[in-house]
């Protein structure tokens, strides 16, 4: 081929399908009426689903641990201020809402402190009560696996967006020695299970489109 021809295609190629690319996305954008991605809103649902599993496995208080679960985040709806201390937070607008629609307030403490001791990424020894743990794990299990790749590759782009598919191999790659800790937090029989099937997932997933960019199927 004619010296550098092939680069001149490449720029060539690029440099037009993202001048489209744009204003498709923006047109498309300004006529939203559904947020693109509700990430808060699919997080807490998932929390919730893992949380009644776990709850239902281990013997956790199955209404303090969905209760819990709900309102986790309640006081953080975005996607900024992550690692914030929102536990707190949360726990407040948890126990006025809670205490309103009539529950008992012993219950009321017991969701707020499992919603207070929620935070945090790693830890070294499991929670107490047990319904804390439950919901720390839930919390944590729904930044495992396939799940938290969709949740990863949906909200990157807003933050690095326009990548290509080696970039987000290189995304899910990064991703991994962090997931590993979170795998390493699990002290339930269930959420160590479900943790370690969820980096299976991941992992698989990561070497399956490795396999696909370098032609290897
Ligand atoms: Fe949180
Ligand atoms: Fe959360």
């Amino acid at each position: 081929m004619i010296e550098g021809l092939e680069a001149r295609l490449r720029a060539r190629v690029l440099q037009e399908s993202a001048a489209v690319a744009i204003d498709e996305w923006t047109e498309f954008l300004n006529r939203l009426d559904v947020p693109f991605f509700n990430y808060r809103g699919t997080h807490v649902t998932e929390v919730v689903r893992i949380a009644k599993y776990l709850a239902r496995e281990t013997g956790a208080d199955y209404d303090v641990v969905v209760m819990a679960a709900w309102f986790h985040d309640v006081a953080k709806p975005g996607t900024e201020g992550t690692g914030r201390p929102h536990g707190p937070e949360c726990a407040a607008v948890a126990r006025t809402y809670l205490l309103k629609e009539g529950v008992n307030p012993e219950v009321v403490e017991r969701v707020c402190d499992a919603i207070e001791k929620h935070v945090g990424y790693t830890r070294d020894a499991p929670l107490t009560p047990l319904e804390a743990q439950v919901v720390w794990e839930s919390d944590k299990l729904a930044k495992l696996g396939i799940t938290s790749m969709l949740f990863h590759l949906i909200n990157g782009l807003r933050y690095e967006p326009n990548p290509n598919l080696d970039d987000i191999l290189e995304r899910m790659r990064k991703g991994l020695p962090g997931l590993r800790k979170i795998e390493a937090s699990m002290f339930t029989e269930p959420g160590r299970r479900i943790a370690k099937a969820r980096m299976r997932s991941y992992e698989s997933f990561i070497a399956l489109l490795e396999n696909e960019l370098k032609m290897e199927q």
